[in-house]
């Protein structure tokens, strides 16, 4: 019964993820897994971390991991995005580009708001009230930025953020999404814990 009460909840967890990179306009993303979760349910209800292994992640891709209730977007950038979000013509469009706000741990507060480089770890939840952004990572014009350098937008109230999940300046959200604790251990990510050192 409660084995039977943990797959449905998973098997809905993976259809809400699936939809929110699905909204991403045909770009190819994919969910490759969600099969290596360690804690039980009501671990995870305390707010127990959360293991992934993301080896079969491509970059580009993104998957979701639910982390105390809320969906966190795990991200491989590509190289192009990357240097991207080091450029002048993205950094002065804005809010905070440096992350002097805190809304990341401190080995978080770079450029690319990630202990590496490439591996990008946010909550998916929009900072103004709430809602999941909609992956966009595609340099393509948009209905809303016909200048759009690729990112995440949220479509009920328009605040978009770029792929280290910055906040463009002029929008409802007040700073940028949420880096949680984590870390990663050869291939497995960890979310919710610092893994000691920084
Ligand atoms: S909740 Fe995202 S713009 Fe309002």
């Amino acid at each position: 019964m409660s084995q039977d009460g943990v797959n449905t909840g998973r098997r809905r967890f993976l259809m809400a993820a699936t939809g929110v990179v699905g909204a991403a306009g045909g770009v190819g993303v994919a969910v490759p897994f969600l099969s290596s979760w360690q804690p039980s349910e009501r671990a995870k209800a305390i707010g127990a971390p959360v293991s992934v292994d993301i080896s079969s992640l491509e970059p580009g891709q993104m998957i979701v991991v639910e982390w105390r209730g809320k969906p966190i977007f795990v991200l491989r950038r590509t190289p192009e995005a990357l240097e991207r979000l080091t450029q002048q013509t993205l950094l002065a469009r804005l809010a905070d580009p440096d992350s002097s706000q805190p809304q990341q741990p401190d080995y978080a507060a770079n450029a690319f708001r990630s202990r590496g480089e490439e591996l990008l770890v946010i909550e998916g939840v929009c900072t103004h009230l709430g809602c999941a952004p909609q992956y966009l990572p595609q340099v393509v014009p948009q209905a809303f930025d016909a200048n759009w350098l690729g990112g995440f937008f949220c479509p009920c109230h328009g605040s978009a953020f770029d792929l280290a999940g910055r906040v463009y300046r002029g929008v409802p959200a007040p700073s940028n999404l949420v880096v949680p604790p984590h870390f990663l251990d050869g291939t497995v990510l960890t979310i919710g814990e610092d893994g000691g050192a920084a």
